[in-house]
């Protein structure tokens, strides 16, 4: 079933459990293929985007068990070194088994992966910070061949014209904890889910400095030993639902959320009027937007610690039907735009000057049948759903469910009138002409 039918005004309210990071737990599970001994990594998602990196990593020669609820252990006592173009092009994230690859055989043929809605996806900075290790590197028929039997550790500078790369650094790390010598990696990416890395691979016995800021140095060690790894919780679902409060002048309690991991969100949102406040345990936090009269905010897009690109869209959503007028710039992925026209579709007043969406906030938002283009866009037309007057279907919903751990029943229980559905079950008006 890949739609789902929304019947908005209804606010969000009761209590709602954060899943852990799609986005620590994709380089994580790569980071096991590092030991031949088994790792066991908890709090893991069930997603999509998890399944296909289980099917990946197990076609590489590994070992993958469930261990538990959200749980499994991964064991590469053999590994081979070649990612095929059919595994890398259905998840990008694939390209981040080249640092381990590198790191434990010394070589790596790894698909280039392939184009994306948000925007061209290149890996040059991967490239270029695995030639200054000393990585031999062809790319031949859609294929990075990469010889890593000279590679020792060395400086590198990771910045892009974008700042710092997630994955890039998650790959060069990797890589780094097993290559002789010292690396030392400056405009290094300080994501959360990067931290999270790191912190596994210290457990795993690799000497690493400097986690959490834009400076790494890893010192390489011979091998590295199991670990067991609870991945840190998802605070891109974690915002998406706290925008869900604002947009639905709803009223919701959040479990297992790292406060100190949404620092510009919450920022924008006070600037916007509304506060979040720690609710008792470290971990939980409370919204309450019933009596939000929001305020428009300027958003520009940074990497960590600015505000995430990931929530760019959600925040759009919440624009839209805030009076006043917001622009939301893009600097990471300048084309993530395709939840506009779709908003636009519900009522949305939003014009494009580049990089920059300029919204009007209307009053209302009126349902309607929109498209999901990718996940986080998907993310925001379901905000956009669940605030709009009326009838929305948002359609190709498998773009959601790569990120979001069973979204529609987190929603229903909150009070969402939200229905998984057949194509064929949207009614005729809706359909689209054949
Ligand atoms: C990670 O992607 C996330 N994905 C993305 O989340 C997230 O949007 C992105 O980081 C930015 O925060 C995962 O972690 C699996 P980047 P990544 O390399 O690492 C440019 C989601 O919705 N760049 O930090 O691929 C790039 O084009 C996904 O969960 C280069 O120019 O992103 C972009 O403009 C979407 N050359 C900027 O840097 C490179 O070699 C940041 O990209 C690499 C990147």
């Amino acid at each position: 079933m890949d739609v789902v039918q929304i019947r908005g005004g209804k606010p969000l309210r009761g209590t709602v459990a954060i899943s852990g990071a799609k986005n620590a737990a994709l380089p994580i599970f790569a980071a096991a293929l590092l030991t031949d001994e088994p790792c066991v990594i908890e709090n893991v998602p069930d997603l999509s985007d998890i399944r296909f990196m289980i099917k990946i990593i197990e076609s590489l020669g590994a070992e993958v068990v469930k261990a538990g609820d959200n749980a499994w252990q991964i064991r590469a006592a053999e590994l081979d070194h070649v990612a095929t173009y059919e595994q890398v092009r259905k998840m990008r994230a694939s390209v981040c088994l080249m640092g381990p690859l590198l790191g434990r055989l010394r070589k790596a043929v790894v698909s280039l992966p392939g184009g994306c809605v948000i925007g061209p996806r290149p890996i040059d900075l991967h490239l270029k910070g695995f030639k200054k290790l000393g990585c031999a590197i062809d790319i031949k028929e859609g294929y990075v061949q990469m010889d890593g039997s000279r590679m020792k550790g060395s400086d590198v500078f990771l910045g892009g014209r974008h700042g710092s790369t997630v994955l890039g650094t998650a790959n060069l790390v990797m890589a780094a904890t097993l290559i002789p010598g010292i690396t030392r990696i400056d405009s290094a990416a300080c994501e959360p889910e990067v931290v999270d890395l790191c912190r596994m691979l210290v457990s795993m016995g690799a000497r690493i400095d400097g986690i959490g800021s834009h400076i790494l140095t890893i010192e390489g060690v011979k091998q590295l030993h199991g670990c067991t790894h609870r991945v840190i919780p998802d605070r891109i679902e974690a915002g998406t639902f706290i925008l869900g409060a604002a947009v639905t002048r709803g009223d919701l309690t959040l479990e297992g959320v790292r406060m100190e991991h949404l620092g510009a969100l919450l920022d924008k949102l006070e600037e916007c009027g509304l506060s979040v406040a720690r609710n008792g345990s470290p971990d939980s936090v409370r919204v309450d937007g019933r009596d939000l009269r929001p305020a428009p905010v300027d958003v520009i897009t940074l990497p960590h610690p600015g505000f995430p690109t990931d929530l760019q869209a959600q925040m759009c959503a919440l624009m839209a039907v805030t009076p006043g007028i917001s622009v939301i710039t893009e600097k990471i992925y300048p084309h993530r735009f395709m939840h506009v026209p779709e908003l636009q579709r519900m009522g949305a007043d939003i014009s494009m000057e580049g990089a920059s969406a300029i919204i009007k906030g209307v009053d209302k938002l009126s349902g309607a049948p929109v498209m999901a283009s990718d996940l986080r866009a998907s993310a925001a037309l379901f905000l956009a759903a669940l605030a709009a007057e009326g009838e929305s279907w948002v359609q190709r919903i498998y773009h959601i469910d790569r990120g979001y751990e069973k979204i529609d029943e987190k929603l229903r229980a909150l009070g969402a009138d939200i229905t998984r559905k057949n194509q064929e079950e949207m009614p005729a008006h809706f359909l689209p002409e054949t």
